[in-house]
């Protein structure tokens, strides 16, 4: 059954479809989001009053994989493309990112898309959305809201199966032998912090050479990765493996590492998630052992949802993108054509 504003939305997509041809012929571009805090628009230039409007809500600037996630958001939703989309950072806080989805709602947006900087705590601003008829399109990470009609769709990696693959290498390559592992967690209540760490427990459970000692939050930042580092090599002075859940902590972890006198990827082993070039760069060079992808490229796939859903179409609750994994080699092999 189709909300008020989806029907609305849904008779006009003949027109936004005959605008967008217009707005390629013109060939006009506009993109003022620059990823930095507050709100920012692409104009809706060539899209002019029939493009379809999405304000979407991201997490924050958080790590590496957020700019590539943020620029291809705002280098696929341009008014070229028929869009007239209205960003916003929130800085990983979820009042700031309640505070946007309202602002969205009061705006009168056609859609609604966002990244949740936490699971929990998202049913109320939800169903205002629902009560306005603008559907909302969850962007990787997922909610925990039982009630499923919240949302058109999650798109994203599936970040449990992303913890269990770093978990079954660990396992397989080092916990031949007993081995000490300290995990340097994402955002306290986060999805993907959630997810990679319970992914990861459960890869091990039947290893019992392999031994988390320590488990704390970096917040997916080098900056707060490389001080809960530095705690984990003054408390534990045997440690043999990182377990990151992302680049950018590991990159932190590197740095604690090597001014501590060790030999990161060597006396200290470093696994972790994202693949952006900094991380695939330092996995080359042997700083890391091991990446599995998170792709933030997911700008493409959310513009033709919202055509989809725009022009009556529906689409699958839950679309998961593929995610590829990488030794060193492998790492070598593909930088060059890295695009994030
Ligand atoms: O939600 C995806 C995660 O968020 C990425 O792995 C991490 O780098 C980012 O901050």
């Amino acid at each position: 059954m189709l909300s008020k504003k989806f029907r609305t939305s849904a008779v006009i997509a003949g027109v936004a479809s005959l605008a967008l041809g217009l707005a390629a012929c013109a060939g006009s571009s506009d993109d003022s989001g620059d990823g930095a805090s507050g709100d920012t628009t692409a104009a809706a230039g060539g899209g002019g009053g029939d493009a379809i409007v999405v304000g979407f809500s991201q997490v924050g600037s958080e790590s590496g994989w957020r700019a590539a996630n943020t620029k291809s958001i705002q280098d696929t939703l341009t008014a070229d493309n028929g869009f007239d989309l209205k960003f916003s950072d929130a800085q990983q806080k979820q009042e700031n990112q309640i505070q946007a989805i309202r602002s969205y709602i009061a705006q009168g947006v056609d859609y609604i898309a966002f990244s949740p900087v936490v699971e929990s705590g998202w049913d109320g601003v939800l169903e205002e959305a629902k009560t306005a008829g603008i559907p909302v399109i969850l962007t990787d990470r997922a909610v925990d809201s039982k009630d499923t009609s919240l949302y058109k769709t999650f798109i994203g990696s599936d970040f449990v199966k992303e913890g269990q693959r770093i978990g079954e290498y660990v396992s397989d390559t080092f916990g031949t032998e007993p081995i000490n592992v300290v995990e340097l967690e994402g955002t306290t209540g986060s999805a993907p912090a959630n997810d990679r760490k319970s992914g990861f427990a459960d890869a091990i459970k039947g290893n019992p050479n392999v031994k988390v000692i320590a488990s704390e939050t970096g917040n997916f930042t080098r900056a707060e990765g490389k001080t809960v580092m530095e705690g984990f090599l003054q408390a534990y002075p045997d440690i043999d493996v990182v377990y990151a859940h992302n680049d950018d902590m590991g990159l932190g972890a590197i740095e604690a590492i090597e001014a501590a006198g060790k030999v990161p990827g060597k006396d200290i082993k470093i696994v972790s998630i994202d693949g952006v070039k900094d991380g695939m760069t330092a996995l080359s060079q042997g700083k890391i052992n091991y990446i599995v992808e998170c792709n933030p490229l997911l700008g493409p796939d959310l513009a033709k949802i919202i055509k989809t859903l725009n022009d009556g179409g529906t689409v699958e609750p839950r679309i998961v993108t593929q995610d590829d994994a990488f030794n060193q080699e492998q790492a070598t092999a593909a930088l060059p054509d890295r695009q994030y």
